[in-house]
């Protein structure tokens, strides 16, 4: 099989390598990849939201799987495009999408099919949310409807936090037609972990639970980025946790879908809020999570491109999964100054002194080729994974085989995993 992976990060990185193992398959390309990719698949200039052109592409190259790594392709319509034209595609179509595409969409969805999830009230006037938010005591969380690169969502402590943070999105225009609508919700507190779901629209599969790590400061301070490190399995999610989540949120979720008339056909990520073993969604995804996805897959012992296809043929037939013992964690090493501004094309010259296994693997996100030397392309860089016995000795593997490429020219967080060694 030839099997097209859309997208340059680590996940999409984390995908091909997985992808690879595979013995049905014969070439992966990825578009437009990265650094990193290009060492294990044939890497395509072509971006991931120029949709015809990926299309053409597919046509071209005879195709067989394309599997759809970030959310604009997706809420774009590439599944739909794909499939009109008889290409096999994984991801959900653009109708499906709007679960992750339109926080309205999926808040309404969770509220009518009784899905727990924080109370919320949505607007699209200033003045109207100006004046609901006064009734509000305590913290509470403002969003953009639309996507937003993970920067929609404001924390606010007070009346005149909300008050900015309303007037940024709706008068101001800080994330443009994304915030045509916006969502207040109540603030939830307790732990966040991440499950992805498998599904063909009926049935389903659940993942192994991950949790990121989304603040850049250790100890969970400072703002949110894309995700500093994750890894799998994480312990807040226990058996009786999981239960409640494939009960109260997966279940429903897929029903409520297909009463909507919308087949869900993906990976469903449910971002979950856990409070004293209760479970609430934050959000759900419409694709795997970044860094997520690279403990998941490295911790999965099963090929995965036999559950693509079944998905994208509409008909989940595996019902069994095989992980491998003990546990997984990345830890990203991003650009300095992100998630603000940083530079780019610092040289990254130490990577060759790590020695890369089954066991540790450097997995690249914003990294590319600049002649002989590869430089940094973005704010997160690397997101080197390991997997090991136990968390705490996988959490000393991977910042033991970091001092070996750590240069200083990258920050990096220095907790991930600690969280679970307190309750392990
Ligand atoms: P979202 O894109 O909706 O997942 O929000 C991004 C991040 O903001 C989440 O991962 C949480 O860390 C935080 N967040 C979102 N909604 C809430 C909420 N209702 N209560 C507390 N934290 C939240
Ligand atoms: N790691 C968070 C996300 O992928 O949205």
């Amino acid at each position: 099989m030839k099997i097209l992976v859309i997208g340059g990060g680590g996940r999409e990185h984390a995908l091909c390598w997985k992808i690879k193992k595979s013995p049905m398959v014969e070439k992966v390309y990825c578009a437009p990849g990265n650094a990193g990719i290009s060492k294990i698949a044939t890497c395509v200039d072509i971006n991931a939201t120029d949709l015809v052109g990926l299309k053409e592409f597919a046509l071209e190259n005879s195709i067989d799987l394309t599997v759809v790594g970030p959310e604009q392709p997706l809420t774009m319509g590439i599944v739909d495009l794909f499939e009109k034209n008889n290409l096999k595609v994984f991801g959900p179509d653009k109708a499906a999408s709007e679960l992750e595409g339109s926080k309205v969409f999926s808040k309404d969805l969770m509220k009518k099919y009784s899905i727990p999830t924080a109370k919320y009230e949505t607007f699209t006037d200033l003045d109207a949310a100006a004046s609901w938010i006064k009734n509000i005591n305590g913290p509470f969380v403002v969003k953009a409807d639309g996507l937003a690169a993970g920067k929609g969502v404001i924390i606010c402590n007070s009346i005149e936090e909300g008050e900015k943070a309303l007037k940024s999105i709706i008068q101001d225009k800080a994330f443009g037609e994304a915030g045509n609508k916006v969502v207040v919700e109540e603030f939830l507190k307790g732990e966040e972990a991440s499950i992805f779901v498998l599904t063909d629209g009926n049935k389903y599969m659940l993942l192994e639970s991950s949790q990121d790590h989304k603040a850049i400061f250790d100890n969970d301070t400072g703002p949110n980025t894309g995700g500093m490190g994750a890894y799998c399995p994480a312990p807040i999610v226990t058996k009786e946790v999981l239960e409640k989540v494939e009960k109260q949120i997966v279940v429903p979720t897929i029903k409520g879908l297909n009463s909507e008339g919308i087949n869900y056909r993906g990976v469903l990520y449910v971002g979950l809020m856990i409070d004293e073993g209760e479970v609430k969604v934050l959000e759900y995804n419409c694709r795997f999570g970044d860094p997520e996805t690279q403990p998941v897959l490295m911790k999965m012992k099963s090929d995965i491109v036999p559950l693509f296809m079944e998905i994208a043929e509409g008909q989940l037939e595996t019902s069994f999964l095989e992980w491998k013992a003990g546990s997984t964690i990345c830890v990203v090493m991003s650009s300095k100054g992100y998630p603000g501004s940083y530079d780019k094309g610092v040289e990254l010259s130490t990577l060759d002194n790590l020695q890369e296994s089954e066991d540790v693997v450097l997995f690249h996100a914003g990294t590319k080729f600049n002649g002989n030397s590869i430089v940094t392309n973005g704010g997160r860089v690397l997101g080197l994974t390991v997997i090991d016995h136990s968390i705490s000795s996988a959490i000393e593997k991977v910042y033991n085989n970091i001092s070996k490429i750590d240069e200083g020219t990258l920050y990096y967080r220095t907790d991930i995993g600690k969280k679970a060694v307190k309750k392990g």
